[in-house]
């Protein structure tokens, strides 16, 4: 059995930045409400015209990952790309990025699992690496929330807290027993799937339904989401899967070095920071300025964090993530 380990990482968020205040022109809002709730001060949107998509954010990330990592892009044996925002119905994100890449054939993979995505195609890209199949993996976590919101009142309670970006990593074969991928933990819990969800359109309503239906008040197209259920779950999930990693290395919580949370709602990260006596030191968060970009919310903290020098060889990093599915699951990385 080989180990993995991440390479390179790299993020790419758009310019074009929309604070808070910008929000109160479009909708019934305030500053201080959704500080109070989520933490979030400002996010990044897509501009119109700006070229990027969700798979371009991430090839503009991946590009940086490339690099650090050492590579040349005809290494990559396999793309895995997480997000709930495709370019397009199909085919996935995944060959949109090698089209963009001009890498002429390998496999490429898109992972629907929305908020946990990123550890989910960590976690599959770490068991090709372990089982010998493959070298050098290209994993990509990207999403454009922001064309498909509800910029009115009525979508206040989902649009405020999401945002555009991308973040991507490397992960390469090592023969290094005690650095990388220490373990990966996965879960879902299905009978909540409408609880957070994009239900229109869909197989289930197709696009010329929708259209014949020509009912104003179907909003379908929307992302909708049980916020009060989604945060009750998010903390006893995202403790249950830190503590699993923690248990299966027979590790305590004080090995930490760096949390880094998928940036949910900051009262969440709070949560969780509270709940294993971590220090402000051990938690890295930037949803104050990306607000929630789901699947590229984890390796885009964690480029942060490793640009800011806050992850260093020997750490013990822990990632976590809860979100649409239910889905959830951490990793333990050992830097
Ligand atoms: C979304 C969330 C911030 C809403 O906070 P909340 O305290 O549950 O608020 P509620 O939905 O109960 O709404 C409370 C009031 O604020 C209002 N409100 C909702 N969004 C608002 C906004 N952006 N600005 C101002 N008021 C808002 C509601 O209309 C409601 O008004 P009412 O009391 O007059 O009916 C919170 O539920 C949450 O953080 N959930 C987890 C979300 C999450 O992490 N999602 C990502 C999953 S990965």
């Amino acid at each position: 059995m080989y180990n993995s380990k991440i390479t390179g990482m790299g993020m790419y968020v758009p310019d074009n930045v929309v604070t808070n205040k910008d929000l109160t022109s479009l909708m019934d809002t305030s500053h201080e409400w959704i500080i109070e709730r989520t933490g979030i001060e400002e996010r990044r949107h897509i501009k119109k015209g700006d070229g990027n998509t969700t798979a371009t954010m991430g090839v503009k990330a991946a590009k940086i990952a490339i690099e650090r990592a050492d590579i040349d892009k005809n290494d990559i044996d396999l793309i895995l790309f997480a997000t709930l925002s495709p370019d397009y119905y199909f085919p996935g994100s995944g060959v949109i990025v090698q089209q963009h890449l001009e890498i002429p054939t390998c496999p490429a993979m898109d992972i629907r699992n929305q908020c946990s995505g990123f550890i989910y195609a960590l976690a599959t890209a770490d068991q090709f690496i372990k089982t010998g199949m493959y070298k050098n993996i290209l994993i990509i976590g990207s999403e454009n929330h922001s064309g498909g919101l509800d910029m009115t009142t009525r979508g206040r309670g989902v649009s405020v807290i999401f945002g555009d970006g991308a973040g991507a990593v490397v992960l390469s074969r090592s023969e290094d027993p005690n650095k990388g991928i220490l373990s990966t933990h996965l879960h879902s819990e299905g009978q909540f799937a409408e609880e957070l969800a994009l239900i229109g359109p869909s197989t289930n309503r197709w696009v010329p339904e929708i259209l014949e239906a020509n009912d104003p008040t179907d909003i379908s197209y929307y992302p909708n989401m049980n916020g009060q259920l989604v945060f009750k779950n998010a903390v006893v999930r995202f403790s249950e899967v830190i503590m699993e990693g923690l248990q299966q290395n027979k590790m305590t919580p004080e090995q930490i070095d760096m949390l880094i949370p998928h940036q949910a709602n900051l009262r969440i990260s709070q949560f969780i920071q509270r709940k294993f006596g971590l220090n402000d030191d051990q938690v890295y968060n930037n949803i104050m300025r990306y607000g929630n970009t789901t699947a590229g919310s984890i390796p885009i903290a964690m480029t942060e964090a490793w640009e800011e020098g806050k992850i260093k060889s020997g750490n013990l990093v822990v990632l976590a993530a809860f979100g649409s599915g239910f889905t959830w699951g951490s990793a333990l990385i050992q830097f």
